[in-house]
């Protein structure tokens, strides 16, 4: 495969399984808005519901509207969310609808999350229980929205004890993205995309290791060709293992990579998503090759994709012992897919780059606790102190 574009922008259909969904990505341009309407005006909605937060810029929300209010005989609806982890609960979903509902939302009525992936989760669930199943337009602001969480079906809010428990499969008919959108992004945001996307070459497309390592920017000041690049490189990375597996339930787990150790980082505060996974994808290869399973050299590999995908480093805090992380993987979600051994982490492991551990038909392995703890002081404890 090849991530040379012929033209700056993308024009895709996603498949998962029986789904299938628009995924259109173009450069700034003030022409946007006009094509923007006319594929929202193909969907021959009645009105549409916009649901988004104030961390949007204005300027975007103030187009879109615009855009939605010409593509639809009725004025659009506007519910305005907060974005963040404890606002993303079944209570925003409730209000979304309430509202939605409230304002005389038909079956003709199309849901549109703008925003990052709090609220495309959010409304993403919404449009999944209103009147059984509402259309649902992805328009994503965050990098990490638009080349990760919208490519795949998965809805889900927080419930009171912990991430992503409450949720369900919900394909969008649209995911539109606009390049310009994402021009008022702090860095760091980028740079915890592309520790996404690093895990996307490090566990499935082991074949774009060079040209990753040679178009990752540290400092993440990304091109817009190389945004594309990288968002076509997550899609067609997701594609090859979702694609038969569209619920991440086998093969799709490897999706998953890091994200063991990398979910127990974040729920201690001591990251952002991005950076605990990429924190998380250390740990975990370091346990691969404590057991055997991953050369030195692809741990070698590992560390330097991570190091210029992060742009900074990825140590704990010495007051953060290994063992209050260790307690936090009772609870992750991958647990139940094999039987269980007492004293073993459930976790994707590789035996070298794009190539999982499978047990059982699922990209899982079965790791010693002895071993992960060992692999996270070894990886993520600064030199010295391991
Ligand atoms: N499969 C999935 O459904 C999936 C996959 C990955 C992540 N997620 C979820 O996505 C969420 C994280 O999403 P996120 O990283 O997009 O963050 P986010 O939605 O939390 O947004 C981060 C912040 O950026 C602001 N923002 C949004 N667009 C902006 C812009 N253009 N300029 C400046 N600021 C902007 C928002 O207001 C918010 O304050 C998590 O809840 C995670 O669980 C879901
Ligand atoms: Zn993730």
């Amino acid at each position: 495969m090849t991530f040379a574009l012929e033209t700056p922008a993308l024009n895709r259909e996603i498949q998962f399984g029986p789904h299938r969904y628009r995924y259109l990505v173009r450069p700034p341009a003030e022409e946007n808005w006009a094509e923007l309407t006319r594929v929202l005006a193909e969907l021959g909605a009645d009105r549409f519901a916009l649901v988004t937060d104030d961390g949007v810029p204005a300027g975007i929300r103030e187009g879109v509207l615009g855009c939605l209010a010409s593509a639809a005989p009725g004025e659009p609806i506007l519910v305005g969310v907060a974005a963040d982890e404890k606002a993303k609960s079944l209570d925003a979903v409730d209000h979304v609808m309430a509202e939605v509902v409230g304002h005389g939302a038909t079956r003709q009525t199309v849901y549109v999350a703008l925003g990052g992936g709090c609220v495309g989760n959010i409304a993403g669930l919404a449009a999944h229980l209103t009147y059984r199943g509402l259309r649902l337009v992805h328009i994503p602001t965050t990098l990490l929205h638009l080349s990760d969480a919208v490519v795949s079906l998965k809805q889900a809010v927080n419930s009171g004890v912990g991430k992503n428990h409450i949720g369900a499969f919900h394909a969008p008919v649209l995911v539109w993205g606009d390049l310009g959108f994402l021009e008022s992004l702090p860095v760091d945001e980028i740079r915890c995309a592309m520790c996404e996307g690093a895990k996307n070459v490090l566990a499935i497309c082991g074949d774009r290791y060079r040209w990753a390592l040679e178009h990752l920017r540290p400092a993440g000041d990304y091109p817009v060709e190389e945004l594309l690049a990288w968002i076509e490189l997550c899609v067609v990375a997701k594609s090859a293992v979702m694609g038969d597996d569209p619920e991440e339930k086998y093969l799709g787990i490897v999706l998953e990579y890091g994200h063991t150790v990398g979910h127990a980082l974040e729920l201690r505060g001591i990251f952002r998503h991005g950076y605990a996974i990429a924190a998380g994808m250390l740990a975990e290869g370091r346990a691969a090759m404590e057991m055997g399973w991953l050369s030195p050299a692809d741990m070698q590999a590992h560390r330097e994709l991570i190091a210029a995908a992060a742009g900074r480093q990825l140590t704990i805090p010495d007051n953060l012992a290994t063992d209050e992380i260790l307690s936090v993987l009772d609870h992750d979600n991958k647990l139940g897919y094999l039987p269980r051994r007492r004293g073993f982490v459930d976790m994707v492991q590789l035996t070298g780059l794009g190539r999982p551990v499978i047990t059982n038909g699922r990209a899982l392995a079965q790791v010693p606790v002895e071993t992960v703890a060992y692999a996270i002081d070894a990886e993520l404890r600064p030199r010295g102190t391991a």
